[in-house]
């Protein structure tokens, strides 16, 4: 009886060991000692199917400033470079809020998003075909996606 609740007590320590350690390295973004397993799949420069919404709705909804293939334009960021040095989180909370940069010299402005169904959907879409782009796993251009 006792040995079973300690059991027990041991079984959710150690699961809330695994949840705080994974929290640790997400926050910290720290070399991953066993690398995580990516969020999307290429294969011979064909995309899995979430991927491949992505970039649909990256270029339905954030090409016009952010340029083809997340390369950036003279008004808006590389995404690729940003996805570099931003976690998911911070760019999800740009997605959802937008961006000022206004002052004397510049004037841009990123639109919050938080209300646009297609993007708030497709976040994680979105997130991992600027993922594999950022990784350099995908080259630029339109993919083809693998059978679903
Ligand atoms: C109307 C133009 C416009 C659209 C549309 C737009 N963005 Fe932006 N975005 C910007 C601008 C301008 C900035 C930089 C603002 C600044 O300088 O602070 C920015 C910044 C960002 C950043 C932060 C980059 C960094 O390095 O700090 C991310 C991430 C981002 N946008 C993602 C997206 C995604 C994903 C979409 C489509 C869902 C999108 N944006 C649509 C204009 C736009």
């Amino acid at each position: 009886m006792s040995r079973t609740i300690l059991k027990i007590a041991c079984a959710s320590l150690i699961a809330s060991a695994a949840i705080a350690a994974h929290h640790a390295a997400g926050a910290t973004d720290a070399a991953p000692a066993s690398p995580q397993k990516k969020p999307y799949t290429v294969k011979d420069g064909k995309v899995d199917i979430n991927t491949y919404h992505g970039y649909l709705y990256y270029g339905d909804q954030c090409m016009r400033c952010h340029g083809p293939d997340g390369a950036g334009s003279s008004y808006a960021p590389n995404l690729t470079e940003s996805l570099k040095v931003m976690t998911k989180e911070q760019v999800e909370n740009t997605i959802i809020n937008g961006r000022k940069h206004v002052d004397s010299s510049n004037e841009k402005v990123m639109p919050a998003f938080g209300t646009n169904e297609d993007v708030v959907e497709n976040m994680d879409n979105i997130y991992n075909y600027l993922l594999a782009r950022s990784d350099g796993a995908l080259g630029r251009g339109h993919p083809e996606h693998l059978d679903p």
